[in-house]
């Protein structure tokens, strides 16, 4: 895949080794704290690219920017795109722009907002990237805030941790779940009765 290897690539990889604390020890999808995890990420990133391909989605929003490994696969994987991307880390900031600098768009744009400030009055999204806060409690109120914005699909990442899926569950939300990722760690839901 283009972009394994780039400096942006470089950058992840040594925030996911050495700079995780910056984001209360939340990491991205390119994570190479160890080798295991790397080739376990690199797969799940590789299906993920292939996915966006397909759906070539205009307008994202990500929840939980961490130190941008989404932006990285977005510019490595969309020839037309805006992401609006949200983290209660100031620290993004710094790493979104690094992002947009080296590939030399503005494609990305950063929001230091929690996801229901971000969220709220919000509309427009073709797809939403649902990576922030993992607690069940928080899960079930944000697909919530999602489904009120009207976006027609949402990823979910880390759809094999019970909280995720029992926040998702237990909300009410009128997203159906359609399929998986092949090890189960992202859940592609389409909100019921609004035409894709
Ligand atoms: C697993 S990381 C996100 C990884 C990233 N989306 C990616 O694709 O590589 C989770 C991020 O969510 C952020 N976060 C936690 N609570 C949040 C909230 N309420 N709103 C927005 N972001 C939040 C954390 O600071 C952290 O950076």
């Amino acid at each position: 895949m283009k972009g394994i290897g780039d400096k942006v690539w470089d950058r992840l990889i040594w925030n996911s080794q050495h700079n995780r604390m910056g984001w209360g020890g939340n990491a991205g999808i390119v994570d190479g704290i160890n080798e295991e995890e790397l080739n376990r990420f690199l797969i799940k990133v590789e299906w993920l690219h292939t996915e966006l391909k397909a759906l070539n989605p205009k307008t994202i929003w990500e929840i939980g920017t961490n130190y941008g490994s989404w932006s990285w696969l977005l510019y490595n994987t969309l020839e037309e795109f805006h992401l609006l991307t949200c983290d209660i880390v100031e620290g993004s900031r710094e790493e979104i722009g690094f992002i947009n600098e080296y590939y030399q768009k503005e494609n990305v744009e950063f929001f230091h907002q929690s996801s229901e400030a971000f969220l709220k009055g919000r509309s427009g999204a073709d797809l939403v990237w649902m990576d922030g806060n993992h607690e069940e409690e928080w899960v079930k109120r944000e697909i919530l805030w999602i489904e009120a914005t009207k976006a027609p699909i949402v990823w979910i990442d880390d759809w094999s941790w019970w909280e995720i899926r029992k926040g998702v569950e237990e909300s009410g939300t009128n997203y159906k779940l359609d399929r998986m990722s092949p090890n189960g760690d992202v859940a592609i839901m389409r909100l019921e009765g609004v035409s894709q």
